[in-house]
């Protein structure tokens, strides 16, 4: 949670239609949430489990991946491995204590800026919702 009580929520977009779609949203000044921060990636497939689970230990309290539609992945196949590896990261989070409902996959093109205001508003209703994550202790000595 920020200063102002609200869920840390972290933002992934690919560089080709998730930054792009965001972008539009920005300069049509659509209204969105303000407590999301965005990293932005080549592709949504270049983002490593391994990022997603330090950046809840970290303190994030969702994480959402944005990439192209499926089939409009500018390296080809790059979406469709992002989707397999965050089912399966889904899967590994509730056996870290993590309700995966904390980690969304979506879609959103460079034209979509009003989908992408959807899409981040409605997680950050979601998130408000599901409040603080508390980890479970999981440091081994
Ligand atoms: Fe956008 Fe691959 S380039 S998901």
């Amino acid at each position: 949670m920020n200063e102002n009580g609200e869920p840390n929520i972290l933002a992934f977009l690919c560089n080709w239609c998730s930054y792009a779609g965001a972008d539009l949203a920005g300069v049509s000044r659509l209204q969105m949430p303000t407590n999301f921060r965005v990293i932005r990636v080549m592709c949504s497939s270049r983002v490593d489990p391994e990022i997603i689970l330090y950046a809840f230990k970290k303190g994030i309290d969702g994480i959402l991946v944005l990439g192209c539609h499926p089939g409009d992945c500018h390296y080809i196949n790059g979406n469709y491995k992002t989707e397999r590896r965050m089912i399966m990261l889904q899967k590994l989070l509730g056996q870290f204590g993590i309700n995966p409902k904390r980690l969304k996959l979506g879609w959103v093109s460079a034209s979509e800026g009003a989908r992408f205001q959807e899409i981040i508003s409605s997680f950050a209703r979601e998130m408000e919702e599901l409040g603080k994550l508390e980890l479970p202790i999981t440091e081994v000595s």
